[in-house]
């Protein structure tokens, strides 16, 4: 025995106490039956808006000539697909079809077009195709965040933890593309102005 040391935890009493706080989280977790069709209607709805994003990814890269920005809009853009590819695995694990399309949707799709054309050249293109980048993205941390938060409420634990699980990795990701565009929509703003 190291130094004297001695546990006066039981095992037995410590295998209960699990037990308990499992059956405790069981009861409080969730008090809302899932409805299968909503949740299918908004994850159709991300998984357009994270398309769409995708999408802006690929076109600004070919756009802008700020190798910096390429090289990270290019590495965003792959995260953003595979956000996409989250959306859609948890359509199917729900037992829907990943290819239906909501009429949420529909709506994310005519918002994503907003945002195809820019006419301003150079570093002022560059600083909208930023801009753009920020409120697609914030929006995009927002359905993640709401996701994950939703899914406390769920009552049926498969439903609640796939959601949980979606939620947090997605919104990971998301949170660090709304990080850097946003410092460098604000670094573009200063290039702008003052020319530097
Ligand atoms: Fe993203």
């Amino acid at each position: 025995m190291w130094g004297g040391y001695q546990t006066t935890v039981n095992p037995m009493v410590e295998a209960q106490e699990k037990v308990d706080i499992v059956s405790f989280l069981e009861d409080i977790r969730g008090i809302v039956e899932p409805n299968r069709q909503m949740i299918l209607d908004l994850m159709s709805g991300i998984q357009a808006h994270e398309r769409g994003i995708g999408q802006l990814y690929w076109q600004y890269t070919q756009q802008t000539s700020n190798q910096w920005l390429k090289e990270q809009w290019e590495k965003f853009g792959k995260d953003t697909e595979v956000n996409r590819l989250v959306a859609e695995r948890v359509m199917g694990a729900l037992e829907g079809d990943p290819s239906y399309k909501s009429s949420l949707a529909r709506d994310h799709e005519q918002f994503m077009r907003c945002f195809t054309n820019v006419q301003s050249q150079g570093s002022a293109g560059d600083q909208i195709r930023l801009g753009n980048l920020v409120m697609t993205e914030n929006i995009s941390k927002l359905l993640w965040k709401g996701v994950h938060r939703a899914s406390a409420s769920i009552k049926d634990a498969p439903t609640a933890k796939i959601l949980a699980d979606a939620g947090k990795i997605a919104r990971a990701t998301t949170e660090e593309h709304v990080t850097w565009n946003t410092a460098m929509y604000e670094s573009y703003l200063s290039k702008l102005m003052l020319g530097m």
